[in-house]
């Protein structure tokens, strides 16, 4: 029996001593200091064993227990410390990497010029004043002295959002930023009716038209107005103004030119071209040969207008313009296709 308790200490040892993680360390725990081990099974079998043997057998067996227990602890110690150290070492975070960089998102080219403009006008004393989408029929149109019935209406063919129940003045998108011009005239004079106080402001919005969406032209698309209104407003502060804007917005050397038009808000209206800068001026695809590129609509306000707007036209007068950022974005980048500003695609966003 003794030279079994050696053996079964023996063995027991050399395997522990192969043990080198937690699974096998169970394993070997069960089949060695468990309840059926070799060991345990030496405690059930005493009974059979002589009164001189009984004590010497009972003495060593309990010794190669204690033996293999505290064996196992010491093992149980250094499997753990082993597995700790590994996942240390596996899962170690090399923090001299280089990051990955996070992908920065940009300003939209028509945000970018729209916000260019308005610094620009904002240097030259114009304030920024937003106004509504839905308009009424009233201030995108009559009150901006267009009749009913006028043709020129026809130049703006509008999303009606509801027809019926409101008579003759329905709601619609906006054709135009120009119904912010009563808006404002009626807020600032709305404050003061007996002394309207003067106005320089410009009005940036998104502007909504019922056509053909083609290369030129969207059903949607940016629109900056200006308005100035005052007691001693003359053409040439119109004029004096816009050119200076040009010269901001494209180079101290940029030539413009007024050529006569129509708008029924103001009276007289002018277009505004600019030398084109693809050709300086010599004629090229981009200005179809005439060296020239419209770039705005303007005017003096007409005199209803300014009577909608609760400021007398006996004492009062203004000029208007309303340009198109994007336009204006597309002449600089050269585009030729106004889709690309709300397609969507980051292969065109990516280039500015
Ligand atoms: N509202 C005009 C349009 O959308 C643009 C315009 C022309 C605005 C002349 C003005 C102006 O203020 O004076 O076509």
């Amino acid at each position: 029996m003794l030279e079994k308790l050696n053996k079964i200490e023996k063995t027991a040892l050399e395997s522990l001593a192969a043990v080198t993680d937690e699974a096998a360390l169970e394993a070997w725990r069960v089949a060695n200091i468990g309840r059926s081990s070799p060991v345990m099974n030496v405690f059930s079998q005493m009974s059979g064993l002589s009164k001189e043997e009984r004590p010497l057998v009972g003495q060593r067996a309990n010794q190669v227990k204690t033996a293999l227990e505290q064996a196992f602890a010491a093992r149980a110690e250094v499997v753990k410390n082993a597995a700790l150290s590994k996942s240390l070492q596996e899962e170690r975070l090399d923090v001299t990497l280089p990051g990955r960089p996070a992908r920065r998102g940009g300003l939209h080219p028509a945000t970018v010029t729209l916000r260019r403009m308005l610094g620009i006008l904002a240097e030259m004393g114009f304030q920024v004043y937003t106004s509504r989408d839905v308009e009424t029929d009233e201030m995108n149109f009559q009150a901006l002295n267009f009749p009913p019935h006028h043709p020129a209406r026809e130049m703006q063919d509008s999303f009606y959002i509801e027809a019926g129940e409101r008579g003759d003045n329905p709601l619609l998108m906006r054709t135009h930023t120009s119904p912010g011009q009563i808006r404002a005239m009626r807020e600032f004079s709305g404050a003061n009716p007996e002394n309207p106080p003067s106005i320089r402001i410009a009005l940036p919005g998104m502007c909504y038209r019922y056509e053909q969406i083609t290369a030129r032209s969207e059903v949607q698309f940016y629109q900056i107005e200006g308005l100035a209104v005052g007691e001693n407003i003359t053409y040439g502060d119109l004029k004096g103004t816009l050119a200076d804007f040009a010269r901001r917005m494209f180079g101290e050397h940029a030539k413009v030119r007024f050529r006569a038009s129509y708008f029924p808000f103001t009276e007289p209206s002018a277009e505004m071209d600019v030398e084109c800068f693809v050709c300086g001026g010599k004629g090229c695809a981009v200005c179809k040969n005439s060296g020239w590129l419209e770039i705005l609509g303007s005017g003096m306000v007409h005199p209803n207008v300014l009577q909608n707007g609760g400021y007398d036209p006996r004492r009062y007068t203004g000029f208007a313009f309303g340009m198109g950022p994007q336009r204006m974005t597309m002449l600089q980048h050269r585009m030729n296709d106004i889709r690309y500003f709300w397609g969507n695609d980051i292969r065109f966003l990516e280039q500015f």
